[in-house]
């Protein structure tokens, strides 16, 4: 039987929808929660991903500003403007595109920005809150694949969950959040040993490697849930064409369930985005609208994190 197609642009659609009438509410109440994206340089993909993101702010009544900077900004440059960012009452959220060009330190420039304003949670004070179990901003893009995960009701808990990929981005965040749900949790890299032993052992496999096309049927358990995080362009005809990380016409025919690309994880990071960052601020300022979303721990480290957006925000 042919896979379950995990559909992101229609799961993604109804979480856009949800989040814009719980922005209606704020904005009602005269909060209007803004964020700050920066891209250096040009780079297709990036442009692509960060427009997304501005847009999908836009379409649900946030405030969003986008700033494009030259391949050529020092990173001196950059730190400066992130702490401009920190400082302005109407910046809530602050996210830096990445990759940044090689000149950069990527991890100085995610250290600059304060904790309580960096939604990607890429900052090593959100990412040591998730690995605790108390996570304040959840990385979009695992957090999109808990949500296509729940979406098709699956048995997290007790799973072996596989992910091939160990990015600060993706992998890692990933493992946690499986792990927090109950899953039994391996990470392969790229030295990994046997790789396909592993990844047909796996009850929910999870790519994010970015080589095109690499996980194929034979390296799927029967019945598996299988998330594909890789969006790689290739050329075909003369076109560029999206393919995933996974070999989607081959494994859809072994898979239980499957997300596709395009189509599949894109969308939902970059509605996730619009779930993960107003929902932090929400938990002090408002009557916890977006409660639901946020665990009591995250609303506690909030508040440990010196969060007085009640002040910034003028409510
Ligand atoms: N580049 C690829 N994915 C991401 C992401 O989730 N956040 C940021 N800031 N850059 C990315």
């Amino acid at each position: 039987m042919p896979a379950q197609i995990i559909d992101g642009n229609q799961l993604a659609k109804q979480i856009r929808v949800d989040i814009a009438t719980r922005v209606a509410i704020l904005t009602a109440k005269g909060i209007k929660p803004g964020l700050a994206v920066i891209l250096i340089g040009e780079d297709p993909a990036s442009q692509v991903y960060v427009r997304n993101k501005v847009k999908a702010c836009e379409d649900v009544g946030m405030f969003s500003l986008l700033e494009k900077k030259p391949a050529d900004t020092t990173e001196a440059s950059l730190l400066q403007r992130i702490a401009e960012l920190n400082a302005d009452p109407n910046i809530h959220g602050i996210l830096v595109q990445l990759p940044l060009p090689k000149h950069i330190d990527s991890h100085r420039v995610i250290e600059a920005i304060a904790p309580e304003k960096d939604v990607d949670g890429f900052h090593v004070a959100n990412a040591g809150a998730l690995m605790i179990g108390a996570p304040l901003f959840r990385p979009c893009t695992p957090y999109g694949c808990m949500k296509m995960l729940e979406s098709i009701d699956y048995p997290i808990r007790g799973a072996r969950a596989v992910i091939v990929g160990a990015s600060n981005i993706v992998g890692k965040p990933m493992a946690m959040l499986l792990l927090q749900a109950g899953a039994t949790v391996t990470i392969c890299n790229s030295k990994t040993k046997d790789l396909s032993a592993h990844t047909r052992d796996a009850d929910i496999l999870v790519v994010a490697t970015g080589k095109a096309k690499m996980i194929t049927a034979n390296m799927v358990k029967p019945g598996a849930v299988v998330i594909d995080v890789g969006i790689n362009r290739i050329e075909r005809d003369g076109k560029v064409k999206l393919v995933g990380d996974v070999h989607f016409e081959s494994a859809s025919k072994v898979a239980g369930a499957i997300t596709p690309v395009p189509g599949g994880i894109g969308p939902m990071t970059t509605a996730m985005l619009l779930v993960t960052w107003p929902a932090t601020f929400d938990v002090v300022v408002t009557e916890n609208l977006f409660g639901d979303i946020l665990s009591d721990e995250a609303a506690v480290l909030a508040g440990s994190l010196g969060m007085l957006p009640s002040a910034s925000l003028g409510a």
